[in-house]
């Protein structure tokens, strides 16, 4: 049986006339479906996936190094462990989900099962990388001059969010994270997800059923991670 993907409509967005989607259509017939449940192209995941099992199956390796060699130097500096899984989970939208606004993506993502300053953190990381901090020496990341230009205008949301976290009470928290962000972004850094197997045990919840089964107001979020092709 072949199974067939059609692109995410945000992936084809200003293809008005639905030609991506038509293209895979065509091909429907005997013997050849629409995707539905496990994409045979992808590692299989677990009946009851639970947090790392995402790190392993799901995300890319540059993802995965990214965030083990954030809550690695996170850890080595001597951070509590709150902020160690904050650094691990930061980019979390970006591993296997979404790009656009990954702070608030990431943020919505996790909050059923963190400890509620660690996803208002993950949340405002997003907007801290754009505003330095001499205090504690975060500087403007020279490769957003790369990728943006020198020209750049943060767009007002970012501002206004920004503005609000340097008043909260948890803004290190925040600030925390954008420190170890800058350098975790070594080629042939090779750290096992089990090393904060223990860390996430402590303070992430994870379901009984499975991340994606629980029922949770993201639990469809993990879903779509899990069976990323599904036509429906
Ligand atoms: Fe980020
Ligand atoms: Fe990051």
């Amino acid at each position: 049986m072949r199974r067939l993907s059609v692109p995410q409509p945000i992936a084809t967005i200003g293809d008005f006339e639905g030609a991506a989607e038509k293209r895979v259509l065509a091909e429907l017939g005997p013997g050849t479906l629409l995707m539905a449940g496990d994409n045979p192209a992808l590692p299989q995941m677990p009946a009851r996936p639970r947090l790392l099992d995402f790190y392993r199956l799901r995300f890319s390796n540059a993802a995965r190094s990214h965030l083990l060699q954030s809550a690695m130097l996170a850890r080595k500096a001597g951070h509590g462990e709150k902020i160690v899984l904050a650094c691990l989970l930061h980019d979390i939208a970006m591993g296997a989900l979404m790009r656009t606004d990954h702070g608030y993506w990431g943020a919505q993502l996790i909050a059923p099962y963190v400890d509620e300053e660690v996803a208002w953190a993950v949340r405002h990381h997003q907007a801290l990388r754009f505003f330095p901090d001499p205090a504690v020496g975060y500087e403007y990341p020279q490769a957003y001059l790369r990728f943006w230009g020198p020209d750049y205008e943060v767009p007002g949301y970012l501002k206004r969010d920004f503005e609000a976290a340097r008043e909260h009470r948890w803004y290190m928290s925040a600030r925390t994270i954008t420190l170890y962000d800058l350098y975790a972004f070594e080629d042939n850094v090779n750290i096992d997800p089990g090393e904060f197997e223990d860390l996430i045990g402590r303070h992430f919840k994870q379901p009984e059923e499975g991340l994606g089964f629980d029922n949770s107001p993201t639990a469809h979020m993990w879903r779509t991670m899990i069976w990323p092709d599904n036509f429906l």
